[in-house]
């Protein structure tokens, strides 16, 4: 099966883009049946409000991030989206079958007019093209991604449906593939989705130390005696990153006294935030020994570019000539 995901570079990562998203395409990686493309969506990140001088170093610290995270250059197709130029070619042919009023249907699109009023841009609305230009252009099936995501692949099934109607059977329909938390919420507001748009203190970051997991989990909102969502996605949180035997058998504890109404917050909070730390104590040493080396993540990059723009190039070749294009 062939896999493909994205990635913005826009600030660091935290635990919703983990559980939802790279958690997944770690997993999916292992298999060797899999032919797994993962990308960072520079493009993507330009249509939010972004500064030039710090582009890159956004760039080359997410590409550090998903090596140290276990991403395997030997296992996966590792690069940068601006690197192939097919992708944005594609997305153009695409803009001439979906219509304005599908884009403009869009929930993240809806969100993100009202985050920044002052630069509604066009690549706000075009960006789903964009991401079905991504997928298509490899012939990807299927799409490891968050919840929030889960709409632009049902636009994208619509674009390669109706490009193969309109002219001839060329794309597969692709599929999401979800983890179990496929929506982490923000946990100073947990009836939003963490988010880095919404503070420092609604998420917890890849990089940040075991203390200050641990105030950001005790300020976290919970719902002491009651049945609210702050403390369903503080116990969701822990059950995913529960891996041993231990931890699981003491997820469950925790999770029946929740239940029950009477979870002690200010024994689990800490136990949570103990977890997390553990879980990326190996990924912390990995990212600090990797951030010594930015050639080698370049190179990985380089070399991922290669393989992709040779299938990117054929597929875009295949579309101008069903289209219309080649002389
Ligand atoms: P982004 O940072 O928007 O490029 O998102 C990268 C990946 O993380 C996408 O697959 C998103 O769906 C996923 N993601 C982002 N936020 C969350 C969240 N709060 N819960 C689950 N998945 C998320
Ligand atoms: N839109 C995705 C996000 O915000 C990132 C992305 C861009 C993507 N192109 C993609 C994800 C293609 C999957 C496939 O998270």
């Amino acid at each position: 099966m062939r896999i493909i995901s994205g990635i913005q570079p826009s600030g660091e990562l935290h635990i919703g883009n983990y559980l939802g998203a790279i958690k997944n395409w770690l997993e999916l990686q292992k298999n060797s049946k899999n032919e797994c493309w993962f990308f960072i969506a520079d493009y993507h990140s330009l249509s939010e409000d972004y500064e030039p001088k710090e582009k890159s170093k956004e760039i080359l610290d997410l590409a550090t991030d998903l090596l140290a995270l276990g991403l395997d250059p030997k296992k996966s197709v590792i690069f940068q989206q601006s690197d192939i130029s097919d992708h944005a070619a594609l997305a153009w042919i695409f803009n001439t079958i979906v219509k304005v009023s599908e884009l403009e249907r869009m929930t993240q699109f809806k969100d993100k007019v009202m985050v920044q009023k002052q630069n509604v841009n066009a690549a706000l609305l075009t960006y789903p093209t964009l991401m079905a230009a991504d997928i298509l252009i490899y012939k990807a099936e299927a799409v490891p991604v968050g919840e929030d995501q889960v709409q632009h692949l049902e636009i994208t099934r619509d674009i390669a449906k109706r490009f193969n109607t309109r002219f001839e059977k060329t794309f597969p329909e692709p599929k999401p593939i979800l983890t179990e938390t496929a929506r982490v919420m923000s946990l100073s507001d947990p009836t939003k989705k963490m988010s880095k748009s919404h503070g420092p203190k609604s998420y917890i970051a890849l990089n940040d130390s075991p203390e200050t997991i641990e105030e950001k989990i005790k300020s976290a909102v919970s719902d002491p005696g009651g049945k609210g969502p702050g403390g369903a996605n503080l116990l969701s949180i822990f059950k995913s990153f529960a891996v041993t035997r231990e931890e699981k058998t003491e997820y469950e504890q925790f999770n029946k006294d929740h239940d029950a109404g009477k979870l002690m917050y200010s024994k689990f909070k800490p136990r949570l935030a103990e977890l997390i730390a553990g879980y990326f104590a190996e990924y912390r040493k990995n990212h600090e020994n990797l951030a010594k080396d930015p050639d080698y993540v370049k190179k990985v990059l380089e070399d991922g570019a290669e393989k992709a723009s040779s299938i990117a190039q054929k597929t875009l070749k295949e579309v101008k000539k069903k289209i219309g294009l080649t002389i």
